[in-house]
């Protein structure tokens, strides 16, 4: 998993694919590297370490090409070291690539290539693909145009796995190869100049037309055109799409971090996921088009996803099954893909995914489809793998999510399934129009109570001072509240390296109240006016014991017994989540920073898992 980045054009390549580099950090960030064509001959820079290394380099300043290629790294096959790193070369020096994904068989190809006397000097499976180029392009008559896209498109027939490569050759200095099969990779259409890159960010600042490859497409670079080639390297033709994502949405505008940014774009986040689908009488959700006849035969929902992404989804499934009465079961994406599923076409699958490059959402999503479920994608991404495999693409327009741990994504994600329970409700007449009505009045006064609840935002900076020591904070919630804690410890694992648990309070006596000592903090979410009594009764168990308690509540308890009691507004019961987590979000970002920790960038996790 990792990011890569491309020019072509008159500019000077390095400083735009070192600052396309440092945009996709996200992606992995132990290894950059970078290689141009200058006087007809491939130079390549790399270390390993953060992008910002690169910029010390011996050599970097004076590069003058106007054609390159860029890698930031998270390692999967063989340390970070700077012969690790990409890009990575062929024994006669011919030809540079850039890969993100995984080349499954290369040990194999690797034996067969060393069999014709290949050598090779790092421990990476990327390292036999320009050697595999290199072996198809020696067959190749050197005049023929296709030459080299050929030699390229016979190595990548060769490969298992997933890539996402970029290729240049000195042969041809000023023409570049791209290539992708289950690994993203966009190409940015500029004027006289063209952008290549994993991800949108990358290449914001210089254009917003892009072409979206699709897998086994291959795009044929010059700086003034783009042809594009399919398997059997007939051309194909291939339209850009226009990005509206401001460039500065990608930048941090004045906050120290990006994570606290996306923090606060949450009030815009949920309003554009809202977007107009509560304008009309009915609700209108684009992209999603299912006919009553075929919902009233739908017997079960799965939800799939990963991470926090797969949190929404346990939100969801509460919603769900209140407004639509159809049972919703909930599974990890690699769980779900060998769990042998039970799924035929009365299954409807729901798979959410920020990035949309998710392997494994990817892969329980073909699997499900190819089991006869009709299936939905929920994506922050356009254009992004999920949305190409799905029978309907649905979109949370949260905007680009930079920092790792994910915040805007996850309460769009929210958002947007409960516009869709009430959406099916509403096709089934299965939910009251009351309730329906009630769900969407509060869903469109969801912008200015978190609002609201970011002014909690002191409170809980001061409360992040007295506990970022902790060794072990726990989250109790019950109904609701629960998948809500199951998130609200994630985003302290991810970032502040602090062991938590999430619980359902009332499983707390079955086990893990043992752990519970004198002096442990635990985080209590109460937002179910319903279950206030029992829940109240399960922190007392845990006061009793020696706990401090930081109670997150949108009910009017008094604050006797409690170490800090954060109110929250209150809204409709399935809303409630998309506040309860506010807090949590911004205590896990303090104590990061109380910490001083790379609250962006954690350790040993990337924003995107394009491998399995
Ligand atoms: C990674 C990220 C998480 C994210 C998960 C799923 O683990 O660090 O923040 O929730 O992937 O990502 P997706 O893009 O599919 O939502």
């Amino acid at each position: 998993m990792c990011g890569i980045v491309g020019y072509i054009g008159d500019k000077k390549a390095a400083p735009i694919l070192i600052k396309g580099l440092e945009k996709l950090e996200y992606r992995g960030y132990d290894s950059a590297g970078i290689a141009v064509i200058e006087n007809n001959e491939i130079v390549t820079l790399k270390d390993k370490g953060r992008v910002k290394n690169l910029l010390k380099i011996d050599g970097m300043e004076s590069l003058n090409s106007g054609i390159g290629i860029a890698h930031t790294r998270w390692a999967t096959h063989g340390k970070p070291s700077a012969i690790n790193s990409h890009p990575h070369s062929d024994k006669d020096k011919c030809f540079a690539v850039v890969h993100n994904g995984i080349i499954e068989n290369y040990k194999e190809l690797k034996e067969k290539l060393k069999n014709e006397g290949y050598t090779f000097i790092s421990e990476t499976d990327t390292e036999v693909i320009p050697n595999l180029i290199n072996y198809y392009y020696l067959k190749e008559k050197k005049e023929d145009s296709k030459a080299l896209l050929r030699a390229i498109r016979n190595a990548c027939m060769d490969l298992m796995g997933s890539f996402a490569i970029e290729v240049i050759s000195k042969e041809k200095p000023n023409e570049m190869i791209v290539i992708r099969k289950d690994s993203p990779l966009i190409i940015g259409k500029g004027e006289n100049e063209n952008y290549i890159a994993s991800d949108i960010p990358a290449i914001l600042p210089y254009t917003r037309n892009i072409y979206f490859l699709d897998n086994y497409e291959f795009a044929y670079i010059y700086k003034d055109r783009v042809d594009f080639y399919n398997k059997n390297l007939e051309p194909i033709k291939k339209e850009t799409k226009e990005i509206k994502w401001d460039s500065s949405d990608a930048e941090k505008d004045g906050f120290p971090h990006f994570m606290l940014k996306e923090i606060y774009e949450q009030p815009r986040a949920v309003r554009e996921t809202i977007g107009t689908t509560l304008d009309n009488d009915k609700i209108e959700i684009e992209g999603l088009e299912l006919e009553r006849e075929y919902l009233k035969t739908i017997n079960k929902i799965y939800i799939v996803a990963c991470g926090t992404a797969m949190y929404a989804g346990l939100t969801a499934r509460k919603t769900i099954e209140h407004l639509c009465n159809i049972p919703v079961e909930v599974e990890v994406a690699s769980e779900f893909r060998y769990n042998n599923p039970l799924i035929d076409e009365k299954t409807l699958a729901i798979y959410i995914s920020q990035s949309g490059e998710t392997a494994d959402t990817i892969a329980a999503l073909k699997l499900a489809k190819s089991k006869g479920a009709k299936t939905i994608a929920v994506a922050n991404v356009i254009g992004s793998s999920i949305t190409r495999e799905a029978d309907y693409s649905v979109y949370t327009h949260a905007g680009p999510e930079i920092a790792v741990a994910s915040t805007k994504a996850y309460t769009s994600q929210i958002t947007m399934l409960t516009i869709m329970a009430m959406h099916f409700a509403e096709i089934l007449g299965t939910s009251s129009k009351n309730e329906i009505e009630e769900l969407k009045k509060c869903l469109l006064s969801m912008p200015e109570k978190i609002e609201e609840t970011l002014k909690v935002a002191e409170r809980i900076k001061e409360f992040a001072k007295k506990i970022y020591n902790e060794k072990d904070v726990f989250f109790l919630g019950r109904g609701i509240d629960y998948p809500v804690c199951l998130e609200g410890s994630l985003k302290l694992k991810e970032i502040t390296y602090i062991h938590s648990e999430g619980y359902a309070s009332g499983e707390l006596k079955h086990g893990p109240i043992a752990l519970i000592d004198n002096g442990i903090t635990v985080v209590s979410v109460i937002t179910d006016k319903d279950l206030v009594e029992k829940s109240l009764s399960n922190v007392q168990e845990v006061i009793t014991r020696g706990a401090k308690i930081l109670l997150i509540t949108n009910q009017n308890i008094e604050k006797k017994g409690f170490e800090e009691l954060i109110k929250i507004p209150e809204t409709n019961k399935f809303l409630s989540p998309i506040l309860a987590i506010i807090p949590l979000q911004l205590l896990s970002y303090n104590i990061a920073v109380e910490k001083k920790l790379d609250v962006d960038k954690p350790r040993n996790l990337a924003k995107s898992v394009t491998v399995e």
